[in-house]
């Protein structure tokens, strides 16, 4: 059976209401990432997958589009223009009844090594990515701009919970109240457990605007990959946010829970846009809050660029 392009819902389906937040396990949660929970913690990984963390909105999809084309580019074009990025890099944790879900989708994979995308928090990865030694890409990106688009995409985003207004959303994302639980705490979670677990690549969504080629150099590396210059030229080009953007198979317009004339998936692909939302007022105290939350100093987020 196909999901293709009807991921979440069948076009004949009815959308449900939003979905509300819990606590889970002390993380907010909505039911989409929960209900599939001990499937997903008994995910048998292989130690050639390569998992790309986040905590949502920092750069998933530009930072898959990247690995998938580094890997699978020789599969040729059809694939790519045929399969959804996100039947390409599974989202793991997904799961909606018996309709859609990324672990089963990732189990399937017919790829190797298999990309899979995550936005757990540390704590709550299934133990085998760590027992198989698995090579995972963290990727981060400054708070007030994740803020920012985090804002835009529940609105757009049917089946996430309703984001209200952006002042209210500010003080939920401040207080940890995101699916996925406080930004805060993913970044450094993810941070620590780098400090012992030698597999992890953790790069930033600045670092890959600033210089996309310097950062593609630095994935390989971390991957032992060495394509030609050419290809890193391609790969740098095609996944462009112009591109990207009118690429059907990444840009999410086939998904029917997302509603693109509210906000485009896609929507600018900038370092800063926060300056266009955050009030004086909120800047001075989102700025204190973060000093108290973000104590490591050897994690430094580039947030006024
Ligand atoms: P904006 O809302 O600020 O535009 P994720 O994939 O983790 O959900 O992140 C989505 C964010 O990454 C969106 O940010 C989106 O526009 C941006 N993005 C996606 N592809 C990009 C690209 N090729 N270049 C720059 N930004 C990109």
């Amino acid at each position: 059976r196909s999901i293709r392009g009807t991921l979440l819902w069948e076009p004949e389906m009815e959308l449900p209401p939003r979905p509300t937040i819990f606590d889970f396990h002390g993380v907010s949660m909505i039911k989409y990432f929960t209900e599939n929970w001990d499937n997903i913690q008994s995910f048998e990984a292989r130690p050639s997958d390569i998992v790309i963390a986040t905590y949502p909105k920092a750069g998933t999809t530009w930072v898959s589009y990247i690995l998938d084309l580094l890997y699978f580019e020789e599969m040729g074009p059809e694939r790519m223009a045929s399969t959804p990025l996100h039947e390409r890099v599974p989202f793991l944790e997904i799961s909606v009844s018996f309709h859609y879900k990324g672990k089963d989708l990732a189990d399937q994979l017919p790829t190797t090594p298999r990309l899979i995308k995550t936005h757990l928090p540390i704590q709550f990865v299934p133990k085998s990515f760590w027992e198989q030694n698995c090579r995972i890409i963290y990727v981060g990106r400054n708070a007030k701009d994740s803020a920012v688009s985090y804002f835009h995409f529940s609105r757009m985003n049917l089946v996430q919970p309703d984001p209200v207004n952006w002042s209210t959303f500010l003080q939920d994302f401040e207080q940890g109240k995101m699916v996925f639980g406080s930004w805060y705490d993913h970044v450094n979670g993810w941070w620590e457990k780098k400090q012992t677990y030698s597999n992890i690549h953790y790069m930033l969504y600045e670092d890959l605007t600033e210089d996309t080629g310097r950062e593609i150099d630095k994935l390989c590396s971390f991957l032992g990959l060495s394509p030609s210059a050419e290809k890193k030229e391609r790969v740098a080009t095609g996944a462009k946010f112009d591109n990207m953007k009118q690429d059907k198979m990444a840009n999410y317009s086939t998904i029917k829970m997302m509603d693109h004339k509210v906000s485009p998936f896609m929507r600018k692909g900038k370092v800063g846009d926060w300056k266009n939302h955050f009030t004086v007022a909120q800047n001075e105290e989102f700025d204190e809050d973060y000093k108290k939350k973000m104590k490591n100093p050897t994690l430094k987020f580039r947030n006024e660029i």
